[in-house]
């Protein structure tokens, strides 16, 4: 990396000047270099590494008063600047690269020894190539005696290859190897003797005085036991593994974005799945990280953490690379995703419509199919949920080969591929799954194997809405019986006051009163109960609903009110209007007819004014009603409103 000339404005305790993201600073007068530190945007605080004494020391030469103060520095924008890796390097407080470089090695294997005193850890002590370095390195910081504890990621042998070398160096005599027991159990094979200090059994942290480490558990990224470790201190993970990268270059520090190309051809050929790794990525995210030092690379400083795991994030690597060159891993690795997204929808959707949709959309995008239906029901009841109606389900008659096929028959062959769909809970059949093709159509076994994994989640979620359906569907009947007079099948009193009050409301909205009460009573019923039986008093009730509701329209309700007495209630009239509809249902329901007798009925006819209440409504029709049997029976009367009521 170059040296440039850089403005730098002391302020307070930091220094500020312009450069790129991420560049490791240092301030150099007269040819010695004074502090270091790291740029975390264009233009922002120059945080010098944990060393304000000696900012305030550099402060206090330069400008005593002046709030910005200008002066010509060389810069050198290279994190790697002055980094000697002939011996130990501090990355951060107390934590050392104690690694060795090797030559024309392409996956140089970084050792990282955290200063603990007689506890101090070595994270993926090497190899058994680089053990003699790695010694050398840690005696140089504080003595391989005083390795306490050597954490082991997982078992390969670029990390425990240099175990029987440090035991026999003599680590501290209560030294531990810290690791995953799916690690141990391959570690004792290169022949150390150390006892095993389990991370699952400890709960997954190791206290250390003054810091503690935590471990994150990434299993198959890319050994079944491996894990990685943060250091909560200093903010730095050892990732092990992760974030390595294929590099021949002997720097220790990535400077720039370019650094995930060797991140990713290491990934891509190390790392198992995308899904997986995706996993990993998304847990470590909630780290307060500061740097993440990985086995294999560049340190990375964390500037560039988030953009390089938003990369990694979604890598195709392991067995995606692999299913370029084969079609059968590409249609499992595709079927593998579509029963991940059914799953995903069945948990995150309430309604099957949704997961139908969804369904069909995938048969039309990977089987190229037309469409998709899918029947089920309880006996007689079938549903189907098609497109046409959204796959919300309505009854329907299934057609003659979807019949056939729930009664237990072969599916047929043609443009419609069917199967049975079966209830999780009876597994007796209660379905079937259509997809239509516009050719005949055979299904290969793969896609067959598939469809049949899909076919057990449909039918859980089939099952579920079929229930939910059911309950719907009791609940209007339940409703309706609660509402409705069982002989007449008008609206019955129990429902009278909700309806009034909706009614009314929308009334008042309006700049003169609209709604009209009848109250409608049939006059000598109980003559009719006496003379004949109660079976023709209950025919006679019939026909005087059925007369009155002939005569309303359908926006207006006719409640029975009770015994022989009924409620209507017109909407949008005036009192006219009222009047000559009160008149037709007096004519209807007096109309002869041979089967019973001839009743008459009496009528009680009001306009509602504005604000009035039900209550008081209903008893302005009563009165109507009582001056109109006074009257003689047989007539409607009109409560016309008094000039107190109308002259406000
Ligand atoms: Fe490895
Ligand atoms: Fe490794």
């Amino acid at each position: 990396m170059g040296w440039d000339k850089a403005v730098v404005r002391i302020l307070g305790r930091s220094a500020r000047c312009e450069g790129d993201v991420g560049s490791r600073v240092v301030l150099v007068r007269d040819g010695e270099p004074r502090f270091e530190g790291t740029f975390f945007s264009s233009w922002s605080s120059f945080v010098p590494d944990y060393d304000h004494e000696r900012l305030g020391w550099w402060r206090r030469r330069c400008s005593t008063s002046l709030f910005a103060w200008r002066v010509p520095f060389a810069m050198s924008t290279s994190l790697n600047h002055e980094v000697d890796l002939s011996g130990a390097v501090e990355i951060a407080p107390r934590v050392w690269w104690v690694g060795s470089l090797l030559t024309n090695d392409r996956l140089q294997c970084h050792v990282y020894l955290i200063e603990q005193g007689d506890q101090s850890v070595l994270i993926d002590p090497g190899s058994a190539l680089t053990a003699p370095e790695v010694i050398r390195k840690v005696d140089q910081v504080v003595g391989v005696r005083n390795v306490r504890w050597l954490v082991c990621s997982h078992a390969d042998p670029d990390i425990i290859g240099a175990l029987p070398a440090l035991e026999a160096h003599g680590l501290h005599p209560e030294a531990r190897i810290v690791t995953h027991w799916r690690d141990q159990a391959l570690i004792v094979h290169c022949g150390t003797q150390l006892p095993f200090w389990r991370i699952e059994r400890h709960q997954w942290r190791l206290a250390l005085g003054d810091r503690t480490l935590r471990f994150v558990f990434t299993p198959y990224l890319h050994f079944a036991g491996a894990f990685v470790t943060f250091d909560e201190a200093t903010g730095t993970l050892f990732s092990s593994d992760l974030f390595g990268g294929f590099d021949a270059e002997r720097t220790l520090y990535a400077e720039t974005e370019r650094y995930f190309d060797a991140i990713r051809s290491y990934h891509e050929h190390y790392m198992p799945s995308r899904e997986i790794l995706a996993h990993a990525v998304r847990q470590l995210r909630s780290l307060p990280l500061e740097r993440i030092a990985p086995q294999h690379g560049q340190v990375i400083p964390r500037p560039l953490i988030a953009s390089i795991m938003d990369r990694l994030e979604t890598l195709e690597c392991g067995v995606y690379l692999l299913s370029r060159d084969e079609p059968g891993l590409a249609f499992l690795l595709e079927a593998n995703r579509t029963i991940h997204d059914v799953v995903d929808t069945l948990v995150r959707e309430q309604h099957f419509a949704a997961v139908a949709a969804f369904l069909a959309d995938l048969a039309v995008r990977n089987l190229d199919a037309l469409y998709l239906e899918i029947w089920s029901g309880e006996g007689d009841l079938m549903l189907v949920f098609e497109r046409a109606d959204g796959f919300a389900g309505h009854p329907g008659e299934p057609p003659t080969d979807v019949r056939h096929v729930i009664d237990g028959g072969a599916p047929p062959d043609g443009t419609r591929v069917i199967w049975a769909l079966r209830s999780p809970v009876s597994e007796r059949v209660s379905g079937a799954a259509v997809i239509g093709f516009s050719t005949p159509t055979v299904i290969d076994d793969a896609t067959l194997a598939v469809i049949g994994q899909i076919t057990g989640l449909v039918e859980v979620g089939l099952e579920r809405e079929v229930m939910r359906r059911t309950a719907e569907l009791e609940r209007v009947a339940w409703h309706e019986r609660a509402v409705h007079d069982s002989l007449t099948g008008l609206y019955n009193r129990a429902s009278l006051v909700d309806v009034l009050e909706r009614l009314f409301r929308a009334d008042d909205v309006q700049d003169s009163p609209r709604v009209a009460v009848l109250m409608v009573d049939v006059d000598h019923f109980k003559e009719i109960n006496d003379t004949f039986s109660h079976a023709m008093g209950d025919r006679v009730l019939q026909h005087v609903a059925a007369a009155l509701t002939q005569s309303v329209r359908p926006t207006d309700v006719v409640f029975r009110y009770g015994g022989e007495e009924f409620l209507v209630v017109l909407t949008d009239v005036d009192l006219e209007v009222a009047a000559s509809v009160a008149e037709r249902m007096r004519q209807n329901v007096s109309a002869p007819c041979t089967e019973r007798p001839t009743v008459s009925v009496s009528v009680g006819l009001v306009l509602r004014q504005k604000d009035e209440s039900p209550d008081l409504v209903m008893a302005r029709a009563d009165a109507a009603l009582y001056r109109a049997k006074a009257a003689g029976r047989d007539r409607v009367i009109v409560d016309e409103p008094s000039p107190m009521k109308t002259g406000e």
